[in-house]
């Protein structure tokens, strides 16, 4: 089962921080469209107005500029919220590896800022974005829940640590917190633009815009790449779990594994294009091959992905169309 069926108090209302980036519009979005309420803080660093702008016209969102690195806001932000959805975050490898004390001070100090609000404010599940970079050089396959290895940039240490906050907010206060360990997600409302985008956007761009992708590497690495429909159901699964499944986190994958120069000639042929990419040195910080085991969030949270790669890609490609 999707998550357009699930059912919360009639008056439930959701705080989603980062909710003006890619992730956090589409939680927006898809819990107002199931009638809920939702707030949204957002510093628009890297997200966009233009992402929340349908959502302002609903009388059941509201939107705070804001930092969590300030606790008064995140404070404020928590007021009478029954469900963080904690998404605020700066994403990138590389560009963490440029600016690892900013990621320290938004990726760890933000989001305990939100826990401590949230555990202050008597919020009833804190759900936040990991990754799984956490993974590190861990080199068994598909990626397992506590077998991780060595970390490979500052980014995948923030969101570690933020991991190990969600475990102690869960022993020593009761906060019932869920780390959701998303596999390089795709779809609708992706930034394709900047050095820092993510690939999969950037090569539809880039394609569109008759530009020559190029590939990090011998594009042999290999990714779980997720819809964007399947995280929004892991979210709002993992609000609706038991309190014994908190204080963990979750894979959440399609379990499926596709080869980045695969990706690249599907793309090309969706999209009338025959360019063949250029090929660069790989990039420090990366993981080689990730993939999800996603049987432990199947267990404990019902979490049930019902889009898989070329299901989710279509869907994407038809919005970049139609969008770009
Ligand atoms: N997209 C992926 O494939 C992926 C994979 C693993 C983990 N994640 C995590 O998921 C979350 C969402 O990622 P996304 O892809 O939507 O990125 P995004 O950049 O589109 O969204 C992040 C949002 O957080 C906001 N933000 C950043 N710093 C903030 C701050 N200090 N205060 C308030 N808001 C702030 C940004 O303005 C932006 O709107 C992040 O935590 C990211 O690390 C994403």
């Amino acid at each position: 089962m999707g998550y357009k069926d699930l059912k919360f108090e009639k008056n439930a209302l959701f705080l989603v921080t980062g909710g003006a980036g890619f992730i956090g519009s589409n939680l927006c979005e898809a819990i107002l469209d199931m009638g809920y309420k939702v707030r949204c803080l957002d510093n628009l660093s890297t997200g966009r107005y233009e992402n929340i702008e349908k959502s302002t016209l609903n009388p059941d969102f509201t939107f705070i500029k804001g930092d969590i690195r300030d606790l008064d806001t995140c404070m404020d932000a928590c007021r009478d919220v029954d469900f963080v959805l904690n998404q605020a975050a700066w994403g990138s490898v590389p560009r963490s590896i440029e600016m690892p004390l900013l990621y320290e001070e938004i990726n760890i100090r933000g989001t305990l800022n939100m826990m401590e609000a949230a555990r202050q404010t008597g919020v009833k599940k804190f759900v936040y974005a990991s990754s799984s970079s956490v993974y590190g050089d861990h080199p068994v396959l598909p990626k397992q829940e506590g077998r991780e290895g060595k970390l490979l940039s500052p980014y995948a240490l923030t969101k570690r640590v933020d991991e190990e906050y969600g475990r102690l907010y869960k022993v020593l206060y009761g906060l019932d917190t869920y780390g959701m360990r998303y596999f390089n997600v795709f779809g609708r409302r992706q930034d394709p633009n900047g050095m820092y985008a993510a690939v999969i956007p950037k090569f539809i761009r880039q394609l569109m815009d008759g530009q020559v992708p190029t590939i990090h590497g011998d594009g042999r690495q290999s990714r779980d790449f997720t819809y964007i429909d399947n995280v929004i159901e892991a979210n709002l699964k993992a609000c609706l779990a038991p309190s014994e499944a908190a204080g963990e986190a979750y894979n959440i994958g399609a379990g499926g594994r596709e080869y980045l120069i695969d990706v690249y000639y599907d793309l090309c042929k969706a999209l009338g294009k025959d360019v063949e990419p250029e090929f660069g040195p790989a990039r420090p910080g990366d993981i080689r091959d990730s993939n999800a085991d996603i049987s432990k969030a199947r267990q404990m949270l019902s979490y049930d992905p019902e889009y898989d790669f070329e299901k989710g890609i279509n869907l994407a490609i038809d919005w970049y169309k139609e969008n770009l």
